[in-house]
């Protein structure tokens, strides 16, 4: 009886996990079209007569951009938007570039396990499991190393060098996406109602207009 409900509990876990990420492929290949008006779970595919080598190329990861912007990163997304040819695929990357002392803030990347490797710099790193252990994980990436972010938990990014920093990032969808705690929780239009979010912070509602004033 006990083992037979731990299948079933195995079953159902497993289940779970699988519809966590990107459908597999029905067929070799299917380049987006992304100006089709046609709404599907992904795009629909170009007609597989016209596809060439070039679309399964993507050029463009090789210079590094100025990440001396206000946010102190620059991520080149290389997802399904860019390159096409990962539409059904379950993958894509980033170039992450990084400005001395460039943070990237707690975020969320709602649809994939992110893949992390260093390839110039000292990069900061971590994540925190969920609900309720809280625990943080924690470290310091340099050239060469490779650090993995489960899928949906909270991590967060920074150049703790003195120089720039460079990792490139691969994930297992083609549209990762993400959630960036502080524009979603502050930033939102229309905004959460205050006494909502006082009460996450446990702070009063005034505290609330002058962090949501740092929001546009
Ligand atoms: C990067 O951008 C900053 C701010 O716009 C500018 O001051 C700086 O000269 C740029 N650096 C390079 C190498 O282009
Ligand atoms: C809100 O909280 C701050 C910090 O505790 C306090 O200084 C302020 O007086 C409070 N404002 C109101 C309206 O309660
Ligand atoms: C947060 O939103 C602002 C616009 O209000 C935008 O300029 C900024 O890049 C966003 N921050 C991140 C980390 O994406």
């Amino acid at each position: 009886m006990t083992s037979r409900f731990l299948l079933f509990g195995l079953l159902l876990a497993t289940c779970s996990l699988a519809f966590a990420y990107d459908p597999s492929p029905l067929q070799d290949f299917c380049v987006a079209d992304l100006q089709s008006i046609v709404r599907v779970n992904g795009f629909v595919c170009k007609d597989p007569r016209f596809v060439t080598t070039e679309d399964f190329v993507y050029r463009g990861l090789n210079n590094r951009l100025n990440a001396s912007n206000v946010l102190g990163f620059y991520i080149t997304g290389v997802t399904v938007s860019q390159f096409p040819a990962l539409n059904t695929l379950g993958i894509s990357l980033a170039r992450i570039d990084f400005a001395p002392g460039g943070i990237i803030s707690p975020h969320i990347v709602p649809r994939a396990t992110e893949i992390l490797t260093v390839i110039e710099g000292y990069v900061l790193v971590g994540f925190v499991t969920s609900n309720p252990v809280y625990r943080l994980f924690e470290t310091v990436l340099q050239k060469g190393d490779v650090f993995v972010i489960p899928e949906g938990l909270i991590h967060f990014l920074k150049n703790v060098g003195d120089g720039y920093a460079f990792a490139i990032a691969a994930l297992n969808s083609q549209n990762p996406g993400v959630i960036t705690i502080g524009n979603d929780t502050f930033g939102s239009h229309p905004r959460i109602p205050q006494d909502i979010l006082a009460n996450m912070l446990r702070v009063n509602t005034t505290i609330i207009t002058e962090i949501e004033s740092n929001f546009q």
